[in-house]
């Protein structure tokens, strides 16, 4: 390596840009030796800010039940086959309960987008994870909704908001969704979201059906000016019964090598590797923490129902415990030299009021 792409990578961190050439040889060009520079680069500014810790997130899968149709999501109100279900408060708190036990400051609710919770009643379990544990930060993943719903969340006690924009071009967000869903809708409620206060993450799949380097390009410009505090990004993954069954996977090096760029450009934000990623290669996670990432979302919701938020073919963990996935994943990290801290793991430049 004649040193032209160190510099390059050095380029990125000074100007927090990166031309769409250069990505481009990123994703599809660079030697393996290059590939262990940029990772080592990406991990190196990571550490700078987070030291080798890890945060954690509780994912707890409330409910499987989604209006939406999305053509790669394996819930999708379209596929017939799913059995479906719905946690009450009470189980949700027990996975809370559960969850701090474990060491876990962070809840993060997620599910489809399903008419049954409304607004109160999301408010109603909000209001009770945080009397409960009022230690813990709340962040709510359940998709779009009306500017006051968010506010109302907020002001209930959510702390945080994620809401993958999926794709930051039109054209590509309508060959991924059906018609009823806009991108510019999508990015409306994540500038919504800021503005009201929360912690937003956004992010994309990779390797997602007709992504092409120029759609990844966007996305990254599209963050630039979101300046979000997290960025959720995996593998594409492939439902056997959706319309994206055949088509081909997303790769778990291109995720890795997106998430090492990403660390260089948004040197403090909250990156973590994705359960997706760690289906798509066993190692998966481990590789993502030592490329840059720093999260780990280890899944809170009841054994039994964990067969049932399937939103991808051969997701990983379905058959553990709480308790057991904890375990695996603190002796994971430790076995590559970083150690999974109890604590809230907020954006270094968020102060919340
Ligand atoms: N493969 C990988 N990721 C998926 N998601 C949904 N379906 C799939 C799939 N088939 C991601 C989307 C969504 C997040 C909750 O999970 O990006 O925003
Ligand atoms: Fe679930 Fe390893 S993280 S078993």
């Amino acid at each position: 390596m004649d040193g032209a792409f160190e510099e390059r990578l050095k380029d990125m961190q000074v100007t927090g840009k990166i031309t769409k050439d250069f990505l481009d040889y990123i994703l599809h060009g660079m030697s393996a030796e290059e590939r262990e520079t940029l990772y080592k680069t990406a991990r190196e500014t990571s550490q700078e800010t987070f030291g080798k810790t890890v945060y954690l997130r509780g994912l707890i899968e409330f409910t499987n039940y989604c209006r939406n149709d999305c053509y790669y999501c394996g819930i999708r109100c379209g596929n017939r086959n799913v059995s479906r279900y719905r946690l009450t408060e009470e189980q949700i708190l027990n996975c809370c309960d559960k969850g701090a036990e474990l060491g876990f400051r962070t809840f993060v609710l997620q599910g489809g987008e399903d008419p049954y919770y409304t607004d109160d009643r999301i408010c109603g379990i909000v209001r009770a994870i945080k009397q409960a544990h009022p230690d813990c930060a709340v962040t709510l993943s359940i998709g779009e909704k009306e500017y006051e719903s968010y506010q109302r969340f907020y002001d209930a006690g959510a702390d945080r908001y994620l809401l993958r924009h999926e794709t930051a071009n039109e054209e590509h967000y309508a060959m991924l969704h059906p018609e009823n869903l806009s991108g510019a809708h999508r990015k409306q409620c994540l500038r919504d979201l800021k503005k009201i206060g929360f912690q937003v993450g956004c992010g994309i799949m990779v390797g997602s059906p007709y992504q092409t380097t120029g759609h990844i390009y966007e996305d990254i410009i599209f963050m630039q000016e979101l300046q979000p505090h997290m960025i959720g990004i995996g593998p594409f993954l492939a439902h056997k019964a959706t319309p994206f069954k055949d088509e081909k996977d997303g790769s778990a090096e291109q995720t890795i090598a997106l998430l090492a760029v990403l660390r260089l450009l948004f040197p403090k934000v909250l990156l973590p590797a994705t359960t997706a990623l760690g289906t798509a290669d066993a190692l998966g996670r481990e590789k993502g923490i030592l490329a840059g990432a720093n999260v780990i979302m280890p899944n809170l919701s009841p054994s039994d129902v964990r067969d049932k938020y399937l939103l991808y073919d051969g997701k990983i963990c379905t058959g553990e415990e709480a308790a057991e996935c904890n375990a695996c994943l603190r002796a994971r990290m430790e076995r590559i030299g970083y150690k999974v801290v109890s604590d809230r793991g907020d954006h270094p430049d968020f102060m919340k009021g």
